[in-house]
């Protein structure tokens, strides 16, 4: 049996990418016979939010989104980052194993490092938390988009020099990705992400959610011409979702013409709004009886605490801790 973990941060409502990229990936593979750590990252999220609201109203609609998924909190650890916070003592022991030139190459640092004045110290060994997140639990398996494929290359990384130093101690995880949905684009084409302005939010009320829609780029040309789907933000979506009866019926319409794309972003909607219509009811039940989900993190985190205090027991008999 292995074990297979995932972390999503609290910095926003999960939009499709999350969904199709991460959420659902893990969640089939929770149901195969492995055993299952997923987690809400709110200390992760910490290095861009900064008020308690919103980070608290974050968390809810992200542990809502995993329910609402098909998440079964009875087969799954389902918990906190925060309310582990031997997370944070792991990261701290990894960070002195770590080379501080190599975290200067992190993609989630890099890539803001032109604003340097900008960049909080948690951004910078942001990959030590996660890579804690992660051996803490002796995760075989780690389902993410390609986006964090880096940052998994950081966690073996380090758990390799651990090893190397100490004798096996830690596991070395691997990073799974799925070829069709490891980069789902946003609404202008780029990867769809919370940072960018460009997400399909499938939780938004029938109105907000018409008009993310509407807004996907797509070029000029006239309904009368032929078009290429290949090449289109909304096929390529509906082409994520879709059944393939569907799909083959799109790139028809788009081959022959006469098919504008107003017409396509309207059956892109009408194909959300059918296929998660029972996950759009459950978000909004879970997101009007906290309660519930206040509970079953508190469950997954006791549960989560057991494993983490055996692992953490293990790394510190190597130092002397
Ligand atoms: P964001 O980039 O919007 O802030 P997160 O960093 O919280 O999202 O990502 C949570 C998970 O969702 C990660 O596993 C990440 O790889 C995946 N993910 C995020 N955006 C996408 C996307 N556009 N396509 C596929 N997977 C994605
Ligand atoms: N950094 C990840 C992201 O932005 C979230 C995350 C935190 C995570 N800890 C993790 C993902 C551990 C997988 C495993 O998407």
């Amino acid at each position: 049996m292995s074990r297979i973990l995932t972390g999503i941060q609290s910095t926003g409502t999960p939009h499709l990418g999350n969904i199709l990229g991460a959420i659902i990936p893990a969640i089939e593979l929770s149901k195969k016979n492995n055993e299952s750590f997923l987690f809400i990252a709110d200390l992760h999220s910490l290095t861009q939010i900064k008020d308690a609201e919103e980070l608290m109203e974050n968390t809810y609609s992200t542990a809502a989104t995993w329910l609402a998924f098909g998440l079964n909190p009875q087969k799954t650890i389902f918990y906190k980052q925060s309310d582990i916070p031997i997370t944070t003592e792991l990261a701290w022991i990894l960070s002195s194993y770590f080379p501080y030139q190599r975290l200067t190459l992190a993609h989630s640092f890099k890539d803001k490092s032109n604003d340097l004045k900008n960049v909080n110290a948690a951004l910078f060994t942001y990959p030590m938390l996660m890579a804690a997140d992660i051996l803490l639990y002796d995760a075989n398996y780690v389902p993410v988009g390609k986006d964090q494929i880096q940052h998994l290359e950081i966690t073996r990384n380090v758990a390799s020099k651990f090893n190397n130093l100490h004798g096996e101690t830690l596991i070395i995880p691997e990073a799974i990705t799925d070829e069709n949905t490891k980069l789902i684009i946003g609404t202008d084409g780029q990867k769809m992400s919370k940072s960018k302005n460009n997400i399909i939010n499938i939780f938004l009320s029938d109105k907000q959610l018409k008009k993310q829609i509407m807004s996907i780029k797509t070029d000029s040309l006239p309904i009368e011409s032929i078009k290429n789907p290949n090449t289109c933000n909304v096929f390529k979506l509906y082409s994520l979702i879709g059944n393939e009866a569907q799909v083959k019926q799109m790139k028809e319409n788009y081959e022959r013409g006469g098919y504008g794309y107003g017409e396509a972003k309207s059956q892109l909607f009408e194909l959300i709004l059918e296929t998660y219509s029972k996950q759009r009811n459950t978000y909004v039940y879970l997101m009007d009886n906290r309660s519930e989900i206040d509970q079953i993190l508190k469950e997954g985190s006791i549960r989560a605490k057991k494993i983490a205090e055996q692992v953490i027991k293990r790394v510190k008999s190597k130092l002397g801790i």
